[in-house]
């Protein structure tokens, strides 16, 4: 078992990781609840609610299930989880726990948040994409009117405790995805042990071999902890955290959430590597090594359908809402990325939605990038 202790403005909370359910018990007991409330969706109930509620049998869980999938966060999702919560007696005595990947963790987080103006939460996250990053940090969102994340608030866990025996029953599909926010960390990382152990045992990693997965999923969480310390709110340095989300966003939003997440922060990160090389601050070198990567973990670095205009729309919507106008986050070498404004979005990048369309080609050889639609 591995723990990292998060601090944040109102004290610090735990991140477990381990191969089991076992040390749960032991937090949960300390915690001393009345009730616990157990918020999780469809598929997870299925595939692993049974050996929660077999570690947990020393207390009463209530369950709720939720639909699978980011339609469910919704409003009317939340009001059910309201109704649920209200039928429970839901108090400030009882633990909630989120049962899920990002999208049960972002609006059981919300809910949890908004209720009673708060009640204790612990994040229990399912998927390698909240196992690796949107567990940790506090950041909750619901999707309103088709666009992404903009109802949402801050809300810290007491604790976030994470299985990474339950990433072997994940689509592979969903495990690619959880990659994309794996290799945007390992942008960030300067270190570089994460793009290391990237590079040098991706065969494991896809393997899903659960001691290179301890791995990944502390080195992983370690680096969003560093950004989360430092700037818990987002007004500054954990905006780097968004690298290949601007883009990838829009593109999630234009496609009415057909494409996953994961994929389209992929794709947002090919897109930040095209203004990188345009604005000469990352070499051709670096950008054929982060793109190999992405294509390594099967995931897309180019769609040949994307209309540019409609994701520019989007981009500057996004912009205006973040009050960020023109910051992007580009990437300089693996460990060093900078906030860069770009004035004309027009001119700089409605070229770079045209090059992605197209495959990557790398100076010396095409590749066969993967192709999504
Ligand atoms: N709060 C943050 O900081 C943050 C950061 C990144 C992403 N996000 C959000 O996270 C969401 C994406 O998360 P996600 O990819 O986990 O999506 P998800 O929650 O929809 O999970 C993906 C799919 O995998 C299934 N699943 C989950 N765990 C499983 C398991 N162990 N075995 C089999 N199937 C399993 C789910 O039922 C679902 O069908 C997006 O809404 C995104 O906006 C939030």
């Amino acid at each position: 078992m591995k723990n990292i202790i998060i601090s944040v403005n109102n004290g610090y909370y735990p991140i477990s990781i381990n191969n089991n359910f076992k040390a749960l018990i032991n937090y949960i007991s300390e915690y001393e609840s009345s009730q616990i409330f157990v918020i999780t969706d469809s598929n997870v109930n299925i595939l692993h609610f049974q050996a929660l509620e077999d570690t947990l049998k020393k207390f009463k869980l209530t369950k709720f299930i939720i639909p699978a999938g980011e339609q469910s966060k919704s409003f009317q999702e939340l009001k059910n989880i309201y109704n649920f919560l209200i039928k429970g007696n839901a108090s400030k005595k009882d633990i909630i726990i989120a049962f899920g990947g990002g999208v049960i963790g972002d609006l059981v987080g919300f809910a949890v948040a908004t209720f009673l103006s708060g009640l204790r939460l612990i994040q229990v996250p399912t998927s390698l994409l909240s196992q690796v990053d949107s567990s940790v940090g506090g950041k909750t969102a619901l999707n309103f009117l088709s666009h992404k994340n903009n109802i949402g608030l801050f809300y810290q866990p007491i604790q976030v405790f994470i299985n990474t025996s339950l990433l072997t029953t994940l689509p592979e599909r969903e495990f690619n995805c959880g990659m994309g926010e794996v290799l945007v960390h390992s942008i960030l990382d300067n270190s570089k042990s994460l793009f290391t152990l990237l590079t040098e045992e991706h065969e494991r990693i896809k393997a899903r071999d659960l001691i290179i997965l301890n791995e990944l999923v502390y080195l992983n969480c370690n680096i969003k902890r560093k950004f989360v310390e430092e700037d818990e709110y987002e007004h500054g340095k954990r905006q780097s955290l968004n690298l290949g989300h601007t883009i990838g966003h829009a593109i999630e939003s234009l496609y009415n959430f057909e494409l996953k997440h994961g994929e389209c922060v992929s794709l947002g990160l090919v897109a930040a590597c095209y203004i990188s090389l345009q604005k000469n601050i990352l070499s051709n070198e670096i950008a054929d090594k982060i793109i190999k990567l992405i294509e390594l973990f099967n995931l897309p670095t180019y769609i040949s359908s994307l209309p540019p205009y409609e994701i520019l729309d989007l981009i500057q919507y996004d912009k205006k809402r973040n009050s960020n106008i023109n910051n992007f986050i580009l990437i300089k070498d693996i460990g060093e990325v900078q906030i860069v404004q770009i004035e004309d979005l027009y001119t700089e990048i409605i070229p770079v939605l045209l090059r992605l369309q197209k495959p990557y080609y790398r100076s010396e050889s095409p590749i066969n990038a993967a192709k999504l639609i």
